[in-house]
Formats: structure tokens, sequence, C-alpha cells
């Protein structure tokens, strides 16, 4: 087993300022993830956080309270003084859109903070909010000059999810957006790019010299991306009965997969290059007309039932959900990318909340072998080819291939390959937050979503949203929480005279 080494360089003197220092994104996944990296020497040797906050705070109240939450979710044993080093660069300001003098005092007390601590000017303001916030944030943080680069201190904008809810409401507000920065100041998140296993696909694909002769249609058959999860909606009613499955997770974490498979070959390993091939791919994926929308599509609400011993209630009782909601909670869709490579395979995507298993998986289904030879053999059927790229629960990659069973007579059987992560490398376990900020400190957005591919991913689910919209709750199927999900799923496929890959 192989110890991960550091070879990465400090970032440059700066200060982490975070919008919505008091919510559930920092406490969860933002300062643990500041942990990591101040664990493993990785945060800049004058640095500062600066907590924003519509109602201030004292900086004393904000650091027990961030510390509460590092116990909490740390994903390793919290050293104190670490913990005490990272907090104490902690410093609460309050600061709220609706009160803009709110923000010309708060850049005075940010570049008195900045002279004190000699961070230079650098500067990382860090929108952990709720969306609505993004674009009036912004404009103040322009306004108030907070943003602009100035000789060697840059300035940069992180955007979490969801960036917009339709294709109109995402441009507006790259619109809005590009008025105040460029487009290289901006880092949009999409936590599916901090997982190890999802950067690994352009490896997997680029780094070795087998696969990419046979990624195309002449070889493939299909490519299934299946992101199920065992949680219901818990206590996000409110949020989630106003987005449902297909806005949540499709043009985001979906596409981020379906992009990494399906994209060409950049040529070079840098941000320009891998984000304009990624973008490509995305404005490839046919659009639909409504009427193809609602065949190439499944929408499912879960109901009551149990998933191991957790009893989970009917989606519609689920606290803030409307009564009668026709809202989806789990969504299946079959694409097609109209280019060269892909003319003619089929892209199947699900994901739904309240399923039996927890799994995320694309599973790259190769074209059967000619059955011929074996016609005159007791073989009844070729088990099929798969390479299947795990992230979840799994994170490896398993190839599937037929194999003959030892014996005097010619039997087949299908068995797997398997390469697992934590077979190989020793890493410590991560919240995937840290390679994110790591790189926006660093200035590489490589693994962050440039506008134009967020207006494709937008593009390509309209049609879908606009179907539905029509369609009211007609088409809506009920699944039993704890299922696989709709009856509908497998349907999609079985017309196409193909199924869903089974749990190995
Ligand atoms: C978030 C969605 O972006 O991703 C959640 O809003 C979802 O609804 C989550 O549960 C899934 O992330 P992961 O990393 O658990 O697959």
């Amino acid at each position: 087993m192989t110890e991960v080494p550091s070879n990465q360089r400090k970032p440059d003197p700066c200060s982490f300022v975070i919008f919505g220092v008091t919510g559930d994104l920092t406490h969860r996944l933002v300062i643990p993830a500041l942990y990591n990296l101040a664990a493993t020497d990785l945060l800049p040797d004058k640095f500062c956080v600066v907590g924003v906050a519509r109602k201030g705070t004292s900086n004393g109240d904000l650091r027990d309270s961030l510390m509460k939450g590092l116990r909490e979710f740390a994903t390793r044993p919290v050293d104190d003084a670490i913990a005490k080093r990272l907090l104490e660069c902690v410093t609460s300001i309050a600061a709220d859109p609706r009160e803009p003098s709110s923000f010309d005092e708060m850049r005075e007390q940010l570049e008195k903070l900045e002279a004190a601590r000699a961070t230079g000017g650098s500067r990382l303001f860090y929108l952990a909010t709720p969306p609505g916030a993004f674009a009036p944030i912004s404009r103040e943080l322009g306004r108030t000059g907070m943003l602009q680069q100035k000789n060697d201190a840059w300035r940069r904008l992180v955007i979490e999810k969801p960036f917009g809810t339709d294709l109109a409401s995402a441009k507006a507000l790259n619109d809005e957006l590009l008025k105040i920065v460029d487009e290289h100041q901006i880092y949009r998140i999409d936590h599916y790019l901090g997982k190890e296993t999802v950067q690994n696909i352009l490896v997997l694909r680029f780094a070795n010299g087998m696969f990419e002769p046979i990624w195309n249609r002449n070889h493939i058959d299909h490519v299934q991306i299946t992101v199920d999860e065992k949680l219901g909606v818990g206590h996000r009613g409110s949020f989630y009965d106003s987005t449902g499955a297909l806005r949540d997770m499709v043009p985001n974490h979906l596409f981020q997969l379906l992009s990494l498979v399906a994209m060409e070959p950049p040529a070079r390993f840098d941000a320009h290059t891998v984000r304009s091939e990624k973008a490509e791919v995305l404005a490839a994926i046919q659009p639909q007309r409504e009427s193809d929308a609602l065949v190439n599509s499944v929408r499912g609400q879960y109901q009551g039932g149990k998933i191991g011993d957790t009893v989970i209630e009917d989606y519609c009782k689920t606290g803030d959900v409307k009564p009668g909601s026709t809202t989806e909670t789990y969504v299946a869709l079959k694409l097609a990318i109209d280019n060269w490579r892909w003319a003619g395979v089929p892209f199947y995507l699900r994901t739904g909340k309240a399923l039996g298993i927890k799994r995320t998986e694309v599973a790259i289904k190769f074209k059967q072998a000619p059955f011929a030879m074996f016609s005159c053999t007791p073989v009844e059927a070729l088990a099929e080819n798969y390479l299947v790229i795990g992230v979840e629960p799994t994170e490896g990659i398993a190839l599937q291939f037929n194999t003959k069973v030892p014996g005097p007579s010619i039997r087949i059987d299908g068995v797997e390959m398997k390469f697992r992560y934590k077979d190989y490398f020793k890493a410590e376990p991560s919240t995937g937050y840290e390679t994110l900020i790591y790189d926006c400190m660093i200035g590489d957005n490589i693994l962050f979503q440039r506008a134009d591919s967020v207006e494709a991913g937008w593009q390509a689910v309209q049609p879908f949203l606009d179907a539905w919209k029509k369609a009211g709750g007609k088409g809506l199927e009920r699944y039993k929480a704890g299922s696989e999900g709709p009856a509908g799923a497998e349907e999609l496929l079985k017309r196409d005279g193909r199924s869903w890959r089974k749990l190995g």
C-alpha cells in the first residue's frame, strides 16, 4: 500500500472570506476541509479567515460554533493545537447586502485585518449562502471595489451550487457576475469534481493506451450513469420541493460524470483546454422535442417504506413539502450525443432518493461478442462486458468479462477484475472539498465549471423541465422507499432491449 505523498506547494498569502459562515455548509464541509489542509500544512503561512453573516457575532462565539462543527464533522481525529491555530485566524464581520453601508464598513475592516496579518491583499470570497444571495452579495463586493484585482493581489469569487434553476436564470446569473468580475476569477463549485474517482476518469481514459481506441460507437453499446441515494429529503423539504431530482443532480453532478466520460481528449491538461472539451460535449447533447422528452424520461416520487431499520415517510408528508406535490424525487433519462464518437450510443442516466442502496457509478457497456462460435456448445449465453467506474460506496474500477469455467467441457461464466483505491493507496479520509479549496487558493480552475458548460447543462435539461411542467402530475410514478425506483426506469432500457446493470 502506498502512502500518498504531498508534493503540493503552499498557496500564497491570502484572506478567505466566507459568506454564510453560520450555515450548515460552512460547519459541515468548509471548516473541516480547511482543517485538513492545515493538518497537511497546505494553508498559506500568512492567512486569515473572515466569517461574514448578516447579523454580527463575537469572534469568540463564532470560533466556538466552528469548533463544535469541526468536532462533529471532521474526517480525522482533531488535533487541538492545529484546530486552535486555524480558528485563531477567524474574525467575524457583519455585512448584509440589503444594507449597502455594511459592505463599506466591511471593506475597511477587511483592509485593516489584511494589513495586520500581512496577507498582501489577495482574497477569496466564498459564497456558502442560499442561491438568492449570490448576485446581491457579488454586486456589493463589486460596488465597494473588494473584487478588483490590484498589482499582484488576486480576487476570486467562489459560487456554490445550485447555479440557477433553469437555463434563463443561469444565463442571467452568469451575465450579472460577468459584469463584476472576469470569468477566470469565478470558481463555480460542483463537489463531484472534488471526488478522487471522478477526477480519475480523465487519467483512466487519457493516461492509458488501451481504452481510447475502443472508447467510441464502434465498441461501446451504451453508457449508464447511476447516482442512487438511500437518504430521503429529510429537513430540506422546502428547498427540495421547489427543485426536484432533475435540477438538484443532473445538470451538475451527473453531467460532470457524463462530460468526463464522453469528452474528446484535450490537447493539454490545462483549465482552458479541458473545460472547453467538457463544454463542447455537453453542447452536443441532442435537443429533445417536447414529445421526445416525455418518452425519454421517467419521473418518480417516493412513498413511505423502510430502508434497513429506518422508516421513511411519504415524500408528500415531509416537513415543508406541499401536500399533493408533484416534485420528482427520482429521474431517469435517455440522452444522445450528436457527434462522430457517440452517434447511436445512448447515455442512460438515473438518480433518486430513498432507494434501497447508495451507489454512484458509471458503467460502460461494450458491444457483445458474436455468439456464433459457441452455438454448438453447451454455452447458452455470454455475460455482458462492462467497465465500471465506482464512485460510491466502492471507489475503484472493475472490468467484467467472460472466462472459461475449469473442467472438461466448455462452460463460460462472467467474472470481475477489480481495482479498489483503498487496496493500493492509503489516503486520509477527506471531505472532498480540500482539493477544491486548495485549487481556488492557487488559482487553478480546472475543477470548476465555466459559464458555457453550466449553460450547456441547463440547455440539455430544459426540454424535460418544460415538458414536465406542461404535463403536471401526469406521468409521475410512485415508488416505495427502499426499492430500486419506479418501474418505468426499467422500461426505459427494456424497450431498447437493454437493462440496468445489476449489483455485482
Ligand atoms: C447535493 C444535492 O448537491 O448532492 C443532494 O443537493 C445530494 O440532494 C448530494 O444528496 C449528493 O452528493 P453525494 O456526494 O453524497 O453523492
